[in-house]
Order: structure tokens, then C-alpha cells, then sequence
């Protein structure tokens, strides 16, 4: 009996090993290029409900931070939260940075997730970035890519701003978090872990608010920004 039980043991560690010789996860077949220098990463993301959609992820070797990438890949939502590998082979020595980031259509960062200083020169061998945590949803991202990219901050800026709110930087959070709305004194601004009781989700995406001036045009990238202000809001505001 104690003979079969191990036979079937055998079996199932044979069948495990098999099977993970095959998934093609193991590190020297994947990166080693075409004899030149791999760069490797593992990013493992926090809330990918807030994945970017919009704006194009890429993992990136980069030799001046605000050009476009020398070399890139596009890194896609992983499914399940498990981790996403990504790698860059043939790296040429003019590449010192590798990037997360979001970019524009153009391939151009707009926002950074991870990024970290790399010298081809100097690696012999494929350098392998160690497993990263990334924080998709934060308020710096919002800040960035809402209030300074749709120029929010054109109107509501100065001394009191448009409706009497600031959305500069250093001034938003303050002004919108726990803030009673001047426009709907019913509600805050933005309520942490909250959403029904944020003015802010409100204006930009309902018209009919009785609003001077609406706003729900003002945001264009659907997907990502209201997304992102209600998994911030969510998870309680975090600054
Ligand atoms: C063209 C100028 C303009 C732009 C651009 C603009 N706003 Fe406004 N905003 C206003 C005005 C004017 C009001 C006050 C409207 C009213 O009282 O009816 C206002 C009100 C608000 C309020 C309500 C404040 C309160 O206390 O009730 C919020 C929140 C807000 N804006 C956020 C934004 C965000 C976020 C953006 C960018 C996506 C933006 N605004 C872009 C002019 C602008």
C-alpha cells in the first residue's frame, strides 16, 4: 500500500516537473537574447481595476528619461493579479534607465510607475530587476494626469480658483478631501471611502447639475480617470 502511495506520489511531482519545464517561465531560456544584454523585470500591480487603458503601459530602456524609449514593450493587464514578467533583449549601451510608465500615443512617458538606473557597460550577464510591487492607484497619478493634463488647473487656480477651489499642486488635496462643495453644500468634495458623497465624481460625469460651467467634457480618457478617482476614493484617499 505504502509502495503504491509513493508510486502515485512520483508520478504527480514527474507530472508537476513536466509541466513546469514547459510553461517557458524558467529564466536562462527566456532572456537570454540574441547574445546581447536582457534586461528582466516581475511587476506584481495593486487594484488593476485602475490598470491603465488609455494611455499605453510600457516597460522601456530608455537613455534620456524624457525621450522616447530606446527599446520597448508593451506590458498588458495581467489577469488575476498574477505577476506580469517583461523583458527587453539587445540592449545597447546608451540605454541607462529602464521605465514603467504610462506614455502618450506618441511613446512618451506621462507618468512613471518604477523605474531604475542600469549600466550595459558594465553587466556581463542579463540584468534582472527584482520582483516589484506597483501602486497603480495614487493620488500624484490623479494630480498629474487629471488636474495638470485636461488643464484643469487653467481655471482653477490663484488666489480662491474657479468655484472657489485650487486644484494646483501641493493645494488639491486639502481643498477637495473632506471639503464641503460650495456648489452642493449637501456633500463633500470628496468624501474618503465614500463615492456617493463626492461632489468631485459628480460634475465630471453628470452635466445636469445646474453647473455654470459643465464639466464632464473636460475629462476624455473615460476609462482610466473616473476609474482612478473612484478606486482613490475607495480606498480612502491615500495621499
Ligand atoms: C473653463 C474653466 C474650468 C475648467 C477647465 C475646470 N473647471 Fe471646475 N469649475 C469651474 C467653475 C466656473 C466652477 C463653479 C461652477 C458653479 O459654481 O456653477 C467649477 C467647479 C468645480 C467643482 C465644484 C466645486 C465645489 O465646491 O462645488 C469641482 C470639484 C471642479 N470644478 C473640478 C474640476 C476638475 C477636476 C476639472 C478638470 C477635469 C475642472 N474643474 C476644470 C471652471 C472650470
Amino acid at each position: 500500500m505504502i509502495k503504491f502511495l509513493l508510486k502515485i506520489a512520483g508520478c504527480f511531482w514527474g507530472a508537476m516537473f513536466l509541466f513546469s519545464c514547459d510553461s517557458g517561465d524558467i529564466y536562462p531560456k527566456e532572456y537570454e537574447g540574441n547574445g546581447g544584454i536582457t534586461v528582466a523585470a516581475t511587476f506584481v500591480f495593486d487594484n488593476t481595476d485602475a490598470f491603465p487603458n488609455d494611455y499605453p503601459l510600457i516597460f522601456g530602456a530608455f537613455g534620456n528619461k524624457q525621450s522616447i524609449p530606446l527599446a520597448s514593450v508593451r506590458v498588458m493587464k495581467p489577469k488575476n493579479n498574477e505577476p506580469v514578467k517583461v523583458s527587453i533583449d539587445n540592449l545597447t549601451p546608451d540605454a541607462t534607465s529602464i521605465m514603467l510608465c504610462l506614455t502618450n500615443l506618441g511613446r512618451q512617458p506621462v507618468f512613471t510607475l518604477f523605474e531604475e538606473d542600469i549600466n550595459v557597460d558594465a553587466a556581463r550577464d542579463s540584468i534582472i530587476i527584482p520582483e516589484a510591487q506597483i501602486c497603480l492607484v495614487s493620488y500624484e497619478r490623479i494630480q498629474r494626469l487629471i488636474f495638470e493634463q485636461y488643464t484643469c488647473v487653467s481655471c482653477h487656480q490663484g488666489t480662491t480658483g474657479a468655484g472657489n477651489l485650487l486644484l494646483t499642486e501641493d493645494k488639491s488635496y486639502n481643498e477637495l478631501v473632506n471639503k464641503v462643495s460650495s456648489k452642493n453644500p449637501a456633500k463633500n468634495r470628496v468624501t474618503p471611502y465614500n463615492i456617493y458623497n463626492s461632489f468631485l465624481l459628480d460634475i465630471l460625469e453628470d452635466d445636469n447639475l445646474g453647473m455654470t460651467q459643465p464639466h464632464k467634457a473636460f475629462v476624455t480618457r473615460n476609462d482610466d480617470d473616473i476609474v482612478i478617482i473612484k478606486e482613490w476614493i475607495k480606498n480612502g484617499c491615500v495621499r
